[in-house]
């Protein structure tokens, strides 16, 4: 006899971990599958974000944060500091450190709120009576379990160039990046998104020399522009090479260096060496090997499974959600769509706002925003009122010696209601979630203005640029 579960989870990332523990807490019985494997063979739950994401990434960059201040800034503190060398297989091992904590962690959650974890690879086998078949194959074993509902949430590979396909030793994906052994000379990576400038600054901060060759003509498109300019800026200041509207064409491939061909924006061939090349040009949701067609469930034109609002598929009782669906490929929105699926099973009417999801780009300084940009509300053609205060007038921000960037509010120019915040500056990533929370309960930026934040802190300037859009700021 099959085990039976009431919800069978496929994939164990932030979307499918939280949907299998939610599910758990609200008393289905929920089996979680994920296939992700540490060095030794044993289970590494997390998915990407964990394992070769979020995480990591997160590791590295505050680490070679501490690098490039004692090196670069220390001075101004009056710390004088000699003989500075960088141990980088004890920041590589630091950074594998934190992932295992963090696998390790959502293993014994598992255990806590009893949600049965089953380590390998998960595929639709058939439709039996009141449910699915799943089979979950390992290289020790094979087992079909059954349950009513199923939730996949399989998540994203990397995007490969197609004249450059991954072999993690020249040509890397994010996987390749957060591991190199030595500190390259010359870096170059393919597209300035997200990944390409996080990892580029990781590198740029441990010595490596970083090219980043972008194919749109504009720098961070879907940021507010304002922002996006101020950080390009700030980026080439920092000595990030960006070079923008390139056309990428052949890649040659070398024991120890990578030529990349290219036409630049002005329509000129150029060509450039690197000792490693970092691919960064978007994701794509991963099925294989999930036997959709055993159940007959298609994916889209972007290979995304398609789901409606709910995140329910075209199948009756079979959900889809985070990277392997529509919208932003985000931990955050993934683990909201596991928790809201897992209540609608259980009978209750969640709810996703993705109008306040925020995004954070974990550079020095900071970005991050939740809402409209500027040009959305142009485009759209919405009356808007905006106010900006850079943290070069906040006492903290003086103190702490990092005064680039700002917090800029968008606000209906009739009602005063928060359509967007965008901040760059220091600890942006954290200063977001008081306009999150000011959005979903759809604040004025009066409402923020009138409200008492602590002296002296970066969220003052939060509270200033609120003040900003009505021309009456305090401290500028
Ligand atoms: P994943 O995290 O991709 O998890 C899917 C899991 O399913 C994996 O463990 C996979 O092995 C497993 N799986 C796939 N197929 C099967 C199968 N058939 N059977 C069993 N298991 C299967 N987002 C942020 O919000 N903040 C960040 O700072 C951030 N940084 C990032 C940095 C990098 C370098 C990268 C690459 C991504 C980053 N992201 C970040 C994005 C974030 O990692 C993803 O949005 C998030 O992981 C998506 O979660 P998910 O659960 O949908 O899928
Ligand atoms: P991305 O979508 O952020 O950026 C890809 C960039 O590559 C774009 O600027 C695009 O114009 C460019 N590009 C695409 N094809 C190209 C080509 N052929 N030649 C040159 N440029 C090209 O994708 P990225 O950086 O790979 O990250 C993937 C996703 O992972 C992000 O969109 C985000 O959802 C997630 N992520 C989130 C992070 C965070 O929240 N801090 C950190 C890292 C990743």
């Amino acid at each position: 006899m099959s085990q039976h579960f009431d919800v069978i989870v496929i994939g164990g990332g932030p979307g499918g971990y939280i949907a299998a523990i939610r599910s758990s807490q609200l008393g289905q019985k929920t089996a979680c599958i994920d296939a992700w494997s540490n060095d030794q063979g044993g289970p590494a739950l997390g998915g990407t974000c964990t394992n070769v994401g979020c995480i990591p990434s997160k590791a590295l960059l505050q680490s070679s944060e501490h690098f490039e201040q004692a090196g670069h800034h220390f001075a101004e503190h009056g710390i004088q500091i000699k003989g500075l060398s960088l141990d980088l297989p004890t920041l590589l091992s630091r950074k594998d450190q934190v992932v295992k904590q963090n696998n390790d962690g959502i293993q014994y959650l598992f255990k806590k709120n009893k949600v049965t974890f089953f380590h390998g690879k998960g595929s639709f086998d058939s439709k039996v009576e009141g449910g699915y078949a799943i089979k979950v194959s390992s290289e020790k074993s094979q087992e079909v379990i059954t349950a009513k509902h199923i939730i996949i949430a399989t998540g994203s590979k990397a995007r490969a160039l197609p004249q450059a396909p991954f072999d993690e030793e020249n040509v890397l994906s994010n996987d390749g990046a957060l591991k190199i052994k030595a500190v390259p000379k010359k870096l170059v990576l393919i597209g300035s998104g997200v990944i390409g400038l996080e990892m580029g600054s990781v590198w740029r901060r441990l010595g490596s020399e970083v090219t980043i060759l972008e194919g749109l003509p504009q720098f961070l498109g879907a940021v507010d522009e304002q922002i996006a300019k101020e950080a390009h800026k700030l980026f080439l200041k920092q000595g990030l090479k960006i070079e923008l509207g390139v056309k990428v064409g052949d890649v040659k491939v070398g024991a120890k260096k990578v030529s990349i061909n290219y036409t630049n924006a002005k329509g000129e061939a150029q060509s450039i060496d690197a000792d490693k090349l970092i691919v960064s040009i978007g994701r794509i949701p991963q099925t294989d090997g999930l036997g959709l067609e055993h159940v007959g469930l298609a994916v889209d034109e972007r290979g995304a499974i398609a789901v409606n609002d709910d995140c329910a598929t075209t199948l009756p009782n079979v959900w889809a959600i985070g990277d392997v669906v529509r919208g932003p490929m985000l931990a955050h929105k993934a683990e909201e769509e596991g928790v809201a699926v897992a209540e609608r099973i259980a009978g209750q009417h969640a709810h996703v706002n993705f109008n306040t999801v925020p995004w954070v780009i974990y550079t020095h300084p900071e970005i991050a925003w939740v809402g409209q940009t500027e040009q959305q509300l142009k485009s759209s053609g919405r009356g808007y009122k905006s106010g900006t205060f850079p943290f070069l007038a906040n006492g903290r921000a003086r103190a702490l010696g990092d005064t680039t960037g700002m917090v800029k509010f968008l606000a209906d120019d009739k009602t005063d209601e928060i359509l967007g915040v965008h901040i760059i500056g220091p600890s942006a990533s954290e200063l977001i979630a008081e306009a999150v929370v000011a959005m979903e309960f759809r604040a004025s930026s009066e409402d923020i203005a009138r409200i008492c934040h602590a002296h002296p802190s970066l969220s003052e300037a939060t509270k200033e640029a609120a003040l900003a859009v009505d021309k009456r700021t305090l401290n500028f």
